[in-house]
């Protein structure tokens, strides 16, 4: 007698019960652009729907998160004045630094993440300081390391070095440490690539670079075994946490790390793919609910413990309708 192979009969009980992958609302994290001003809360062009506040404005966007159940933020600064050195990024009173103490005041519950980078706050727009032309690795590893003891002062639970630069981690560990900060958190962008799909931030925050890009620092996108070497590299320095950035045109690059990385591994659903969903489902061309839930799992499939997108509070809503 033929023995047919046998499958479960895909009923919605059983596909319910079976699933290898399961999101949550608490591993979304949402990052938010931080404006000088008052009173400010304007639109952001090239990113429909989200938006810059002012720091007196940002305690509003929290409630609206901490109402659907998003209860992690990554704040990026976008200060007035700009100068060489990116001073702005480890001003006692800067942007980012400002709306740390209105949030955390309010919403001590939410966990602050600070995005570490200069390149918000170089009139060049460059992630780090110049020396003819290119940026100097070492001297801007000792501005980070201020940067991230700065806002970690001002209330960030966790750190993200953005910038790209060797040896900033373990920097920026010592850095915390001497302060008496041991137990703030470094969540590290190990693996980030120069890409395109940064785009839409890059107006968004003001930090074009003004010349030149910034493939000297940011990953070749040719490359997945570097992905291990920058991921084993940031965990030795002291990361608690890295992440892969962008998201989903880096699956594969995301599983290696995933595999190999002894620590929660994030990924980065970037500006350029949340423009891209935005702008297709603004045609009517896709279902907007439907590819952000599904873009959401593949992630996760491939190994991210944390997702950090400009989706997080419908996409906390659409988790727990059990959209996903
Ligand atoms: C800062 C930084 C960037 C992003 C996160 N941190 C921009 C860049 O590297 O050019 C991109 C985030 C996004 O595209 O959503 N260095």
């Amino acid at each position: 007698m033929l023995v047919r192979p046998r499958r479960l009969r895909r009923t919605a009980a059983i596909r319910a019960m079976v699933r290898e992958t399961r999101l949550s609302p608490s591993m979304l994290v949402y990052p938010v652009f931080i404006r000088e001003g008052r009173g400010v809360v304007e639109d952001i062009d090239s990113m429909p729907g989200q938006k810059r506040y002012s720091p007196d404005e940002f305690p509003r966007a929290l409630e609206r998160l901490s109402k659907v159940g998003v209860d992690n933020v990554l704040l990026f600064g976008l200060p007035e004045h700009k100068d060489e050195e990116g001073s702005g990024a480890h001003a006692e009173n800067g942007v980012v630094q400002q709306a740390l103490r209105e949030g955390k005041k309010r919403f001590p519950r939410i966990l602050f993440i600070t995005d570490v980078c200069l390149c918000e706050y170089t009139s060049h727009g460059h992630c780090g300081v110049l020396k003819d032309g290119a940026v100097d690795n070492d001297p801007t590893v000792g501005i980070l390391a201020q940067t991230a003891v700065s806002q970690a002062l001002a209330g960030a639970d966790v750190v993200a070095p953005s910038d790209m630069m060797d040896g900033r981690v373990g920097a920026i560990r010592a850095a915390l440490d001497k302060a008496g900060l041991t137990d703030t958190a470094i969540l590290s962008y190990a693996v980030k690539y120069a890409s395109a799909f940064y785009g839409p931030f890059r107006e968004a925050a003001g930090s074009t670079p003004a010349f030149g890009d910034r493939k000297g620092y940011q990953m070749d996108p040719h490359n997945a075994r570097e992905a291990l070497r920058e991921t084993a590299l940031d965990v030795a320095e002291g990361a608690d946490m890295v992440m892969v950035k962008p998201g989903l045109p880096y699956l594969d690059v995301l599983r290696v790390v995933k595999e190999a990385s002894p620590v929660p591994v994030g990924a980065y659903c970037v500006s350029g793919e949340y423009s891209m969903i935005k702008a297709a489902a603004m045609k009517g061309w896709l279902d907007e609910e439907r590819v952000v839930c599904e873009a959401a799992l593949c992630l996760a499939r491939a190994g991210a413990d944390i997702l950090i997108t400009y989706h997080a509070p419908e996409l906390a809503g659409w988790i727990r309708d059990g959209k996903v």
